[in-house]
């Protein structure tokens, strides 16, 4: 029997950066010793004490059996008394707040919630590429959004046409912002809200790098008055607490949109293990003092990288935060070029920014997620590096 793979399944592509990692491997076959700044994974081991409560959770046989699905009490408590410190903001915990298995799982299940077939969903271009992924699987279509730089990478309101925005039902965003580092103020949200009812288009905002900032914190959008009856926005503690590998974010907001994807949620999985939801909710209790360190790791790494990129030629908007810097070639070359030549003559290996949509042509996103050594020597290997003309 031939299988038939869906329609909808067949329209994904392979993994953009496939052939990307092949050629890796491929060098690192020859013997050449790659740094890889390709992908967002942080470093930083997760904090001993988190390790520590995980240890003893798992001990516990009361955690062995299902969890909730939308989160154990005592995590979804602790998110709301955060969301109180950090933000000024009240979730109720049983409607307004809920854990998934890492903020990608949620972001991917929102569309299902909320689009019917042939309905648009903005995204923003460049991309962090899951965004793509329910919308394609439940029928939806795809309007993207440029992020110039001119614009400080926000989407141009103004620029969408009025007879897309009159189809659309759900609009993705991500600030701090993947991959180019931008920012979003409170005042942009304001308008984004304002702009949001007024077309009756959904918010998800993707706050995987809030805690990553570099200057001012990062506003939440549900700081805005009104916000909470068009927006959700997506929480991770894979970058926050150096914790990608144990999968845990959750999403909070507006309370029908929780529930909504929590109810779809059941009848998908049973939720996270309830021993790292509770090493999640240890992790929240301490933010305050666990935070900082990493936060001034990733800006000071920023700092420097900022500096030797420019002393190497490259040309680049200083990052607001997250652990990307977004920046173009001494020599303007395609992206997938720059990405190739880098490789084979000096052994690093970088994200091409085509990768992320058509409006990342001509960048390459560096990760700072590598040990400092690692980033030094990449700098000293970017400075003698000539790209001729
Ligand atoms: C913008 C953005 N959102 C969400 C995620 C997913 O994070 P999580 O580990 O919580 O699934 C990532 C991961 O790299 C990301 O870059």
């Amino acid at each position: 029997m031939k299988i038939e793979l869906s329609e909808r399944f067949r329209s994904f592509k392979p993994f953009l950066f496939e052939e990307l990692y092949r050629k890796e491997r491929a060098e690192r076959a020859r013997g050449k010793d790659i740094i890889s700044l390709a992908v967002g994974d942080p470093d930083i081991p997760t904090a001993p004490e988190i390790v520590a409560c995980a240890v003893n959770e798992v001990r516990k046989g009361a955690n062995h059996r299902y969890p909730n699905t939308k989160g154990n009490e005592n995590l979804r408590t602790e998110i709301s008394a955060w969301h109180k410190r950090r933000h000024g903001l009240n979730f109720h915990h049983n409607d307004e707040v809920s854990i998934l298995i890492g903020s990608k799982e949620g972001i991917a299940h929102l569309p299902f919630v909320v689009l019917n077939e042939g309905d648009y969903c903005l995204i923003p271009d460049p991309t962090y590429p899951t965004y793509r992924t329910g919308v394609v699987l439940s029928g939806g279509r795809i309007h993207d959004v440029p992020l110039e730089e001119k614009n400080g990478f926000l989407p141009d309101l103004g620029k969408i046409p009025q007879k897309i925005v009159d189809r659309t039902k759900l609009f993705f965003l991500n600030y701090p912002n993947n991959p180019t580092g931008a920012g979003a103020t409170l005042e942009y949200y304001r308008d984004l809200v304002k702009w949001a009812r007024k077309n009756n288009v959904i918010i998800a905002q993707d706050a995987a790098y809030c805690e990553i900032y570099f200057d001012k914190p990062a506003p939440s959008i549900l700081e805005v008055p009104g916000a909470r009856d068009v927006a959700v926005e997506f929480y991770s503690s894979s970058k926050t607490y150096c914790m990608a590998g144990w999968r845990i974010g959750w999403v909070v907001g507006n309370s029908r949109l929780v529930c909504a994807l929590n109810q779809l949620k059941e009848n998908i999985d049973s939720g996270p293990f309830n021993a790292i939801q509770n090493a999640v909710a240890l992790a929240l209790k301490h933010h305050e003092r666990l935070v900082p360190p990493i936060r001034e790791k990733f800006k000071a790494r920023a700092e420097k990288f900022c500096k030797g990129l420019t002393e190497a030629g490259w040309k680049f908007t200083k990052p607001g935060g997250s652990c990307f810097i977004w920046a173009k070639p001494p020599v303007k070359r395609s992206s997938i070029d720059a990405v190739y030549f880098m490789l084979e003559k000096a052994s690093v290996l970088t994200a091409p920014g085509s990768g992320f949509g058509k409006y990342g042509e001509g960048y390459v996103r560096f990760s700072l997620t590598e040990p400092d050594k690692k980033l030094d020597e990449t700098l000293r290997r970017l400075k003698s590096l000539d790209w001729g003309n």
